[in-house]
């Protein structure tokens, strides 16, 4: 049987390294993504990509997904680890998502994959097999945000999404202003091992207080280290930052929601530290600009894309000028037969 799958990529408008701690994100699925088209059967999966010189090869059986070449194929052989398909397929990947931009390229090539090689369950459990998926092919130990807004994402909303009750509620973009990105240049270096490092952190952190979820700025004296407790204050105040801005939003209040983007950057930068000069430099510059609310870095850190809220009709203008380009929220992944 030929079948054909797409996932979109992401851009997280606010709510930046709460997911791993059951805390708050307000990520959107984009019209950008990565499309799986195979024909099932055998049993291995072989896949060839626009992107990648090497083809994917990977047995029913691969044990260990974070041993297999090329690189790429390790995100394919950790869905394959992971959902067990009773058959193989052989097709091809493209993709419209620059790949190490931010945009989530592996979660929405796992998305893609997984629904390529047959899943069967809802987005939730698609999002949390490719989680799995992508920590036992990178080694890196993400959240659920990437893969939870590829699997569940709905068309011109903005999406709540609670990492403790694994809820995901749809926020309607209002009609008056976009989101737009425009790529620092950087490309993102040693970004697994910091994200460890601070994912180490939190845990330390809550070790000592409790659930960075359930804690209240007062709780955060208790923390005698300075570094835990300045991760942990970006934790708690970017948790309440995604409700200040959902609220914002509902209020009509560009200019509160555009200041709660640009507090978040200034708490990822200074408390999490996982921002970068020329990061920061592109979000002062986008800040400043015309028509816009409010800027920060997106995603994990160290490089990659820079977003901005902007009024809808200064966003071309605010993006083109810089080589980027305005996001739509988009429906998350699905699966056509051919
Ligand atoms: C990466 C991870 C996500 C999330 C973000 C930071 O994109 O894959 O789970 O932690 O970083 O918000």
């Amino acid at each position: 049987m030929a079948v054909r799958a797409f996932a979109p990529g992401r851009v997280n408008v606010i709510g930046d390294h709460t997911d791993y701690t059951g805390g708050l994100a307000l990520p959107m699925a984009i019209a950008e993504g990565t499309t799986v088209t195979v024909e099932r059967g055998g049993d291995v999966v072989r896949l060839r990509s626009d992107e990648e010189p090497s083809p994917a090869l990977v047995p029913l059986d691969v044990a260990d997904p974070a041993a297999v070449d090329p690189p790429w194929a390790r995100y394919v052989a950790g869905v394959v680890a992971e959902l067990r398909p009773a058959a193989g397929a052989t097709g091809a990947v493209t993709t419209k998502l620059p790949l190490g931009a931010g945009l989530s390229s592996s979660a929405a090539l796992e998305v893609a994959v997984a629904l390529a090689l047959g899943f069967e369950g809802d987005a939730l459990e698609l999002a949390q097999l490719c989680q799995r998926a992508e920590q036992r092919a990178s080694g890196v130990p993400c959240g659920i945000m990437d893969q939870l807004t590829s699997a569940a994402g709905v068309e011109g909303s903005l999406l709540l999404l609670d990492c403790r009750a694994l809820t995901v509620t749809p926020i309607p973009l209002p009609a008056g202003i976009a989101i737009v990105g425009v790529h620092s240049g950087v490309a993102r270096a040693l970004a697994g091992t910091a994200y460890a490092e601070r994912r180490a952190e939190c845990a330390a952190a809550e070790r000592e207080i409790g659930p960075l979820r359930d804690a209240r700025p007062d709780d955060l004296t208790a923390l005698v280290d300075g570094v835990l407790r300045r991760r942990a204050r970006h934790v708690v105040t970017e948790n309440a930052r995604v409700l200040a801005f959902v609220d914002a939003l509902a209020a009509g209040d560009h200019e509160l929601a555009g200041a709660a983007m640009n507090d978040s950057h200034a708490s990822l930068r200074d408390d999490f530290e996982v921002s970068t000069p020329a990061v920061d430099a592109l979000v002062e510059q986008l800040a400043a600009a015309p028509g816009v609310f409010g800027a920060r870095m997106t995603g994990g850190g160290f490089g990659g894309m820079v977003i901005a809220l902007c009024d809808a009709d200064a966003a071309d203008a605010v993006a083109t000028a810089r080589g980027g380009g305005r996001f739509i929220a988009s429906a998350g992944a699905s699966l056509l037969a051919c």
